[in-house]
């Protein structure tokens, strides 16, 4: 069920949490809100949810206004028909797995071979079918989380809210309940909302990915479009982008990195927005040879570290003194490896390199790349 967002803005005291958020998910779509600690992600879903009263604005799920602050609408969260997961294990230890699962179903007043079909369906759908008759306090974490989304999805909910419902996991665990939420969400068609501040989760989870910071939507695209197009330094960064160098501007298209002499090309898009302009490149995307000239991304370097990372190797090569050191992933197949002191040329093709603005100017779809 379509979602909208409209001026939404929550206060808390002075503090704006949330500033004109306009955001349309569309029927079953998967939208994830990604960005750091504190930038909103929580209270944008507790708005939705309807445990948190916005300051402003509007949320309509399907064709159902369920707030508009100017309205003095604001329909209460059992009657949204919103299921929650939450990153802490909200189970309750005293029951068995039937029983948490069961439990909202009962409230309702729903009979009981309806219940238990419904309960196991809802198991299966999270893979604790055989679990049905343990006690809740005997489960791993990530069946509790299990049992958590169970308990959300046997509720029929017209839109999923998740909440970092992974962050409590280890890592092994994480990657394979990312791709099963993944599954579960388009078998079922649900609508969601995930909240993340991990960009892998965001990407396997994602149709679009909202990425927020201080309580505004500074990007939203698909995962690689929001990969490949980052809209500003500060947001590659986020996505993981380890080189990101202020430049001047030169004579058509060329770019000097501030306080050295190194130029460099780039072919992606003219820069857009404000602040001061940073080349943004990825480690993997430098190669680094004995032998080079000197030209536009084509640099002196000396290695200061090597380290093993298995499939690849990780260096820091210093270019230019008082320039950060550049970080070089080579695949440990490359020709040549390195040790610390060698001098060595470093290169990368001029559609390697993004010139972007600190900050991002307030676009929400930027043109280019498709999915
Ligand atoms: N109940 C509250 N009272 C005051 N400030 C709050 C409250 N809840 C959250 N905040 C503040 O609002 C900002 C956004 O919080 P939150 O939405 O939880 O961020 P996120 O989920 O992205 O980490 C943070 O700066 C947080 O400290
Ligand atoms: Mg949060």
């Amino acid at each position: 069920m379509k979602i909208t967002i409209e001026n939404l803005q929550l206060r808390y005291g002075k503090f704006t949490a949330i500033d004109n958020m306009n955001l349309e998910i569309g029927d079953h779509e998967s939208v994830v809100l990604l960005g750091k600690s504190g930038c909103g992600k929580t209270s944008t879903m507790r708005c939705i949810a309807g445990l948190e009263e916005p300051t402003a604005g509007r949320i309509t799920i399907g064709d159902t206004v369920v707030f508009d602050a100017e309205a003095g609408i604001n329909i209460p969260p059992h009657r949204r028909n919103v299921g929650m997961v939450f990153q802490s294990y909200a189970v309750w230890p005293h029951m068995t797995v039937f029983e948490n699962v069961a439990y909202s179903l009962k409230v309702q007043g729903l009979g009981k071979a309806e219940t238990a079909n419904r309960v196991h369906e809802a198991l299966e759908l999270v893979g604790l079918e055989d679990f049905a008759s343990r006690g809740a306090s005997l489960l791993s974490g990530g069946q509790m989380q299990r049992v958590a989304l169970a308990r959300s999805l046997v509720m029929r909910p017209d839109v999923l809210l998740l909440d970092e419902p992974l962050s409590n996991l280890d890592a092994r665990l994480r990657d394979r309940l990312r791709i099963e939420l993944r599954e579960i969400q388009l078998q079922l068609g649900l609508t969601t909302v995930y909240v993340t501040h991990d960009q892998q989760e965001a990407f396997a989870l994602a149709d679009r990915i909202a990425l927020m910071q201080n309580g505004v939507i500074v990007q939203m695209n698909s995962p690689s479009a929001m990969y490949l197009e980052p809209a500003s330094a500060q947001i590659a960064h986020f996505l993981g982008v380890s080189n990101v160098h202020p430049v001047t501007a030169g004579a058509s298209g060329t770019y000097t990195v501030t306080d050295t002499d190194l130029t460099l090309a780039s072919a992606g898009l003219e820069p857009v927005g404000a602040g001061e302009l940073h080349a943004c490149f990825r480690s993997e995307d430098i190669r680094l040879s004995s032998t080079g000239a000197p030209g536009a991304n084509s640099w002196r370097g000396t290695v200061r570290v090597s380290s093993f990372q298995g499939s690849t190797i990780r260096y820091a090569v210093e270019v230019a003194s008082g320039m950060p050191d550049l970080d070089i992933l080579a695949p440990l197949s490359a020709a040549e490896r390195f040790q610390p002191g060698d001098s060595v040329w470093v290169t990368m093709d001029a559609g390697a390199v993004q010139i972007l603005p600190q900050d991002a100017p307030l676009i929400q779809e930027r043109a280019g790349v498709a999915a």
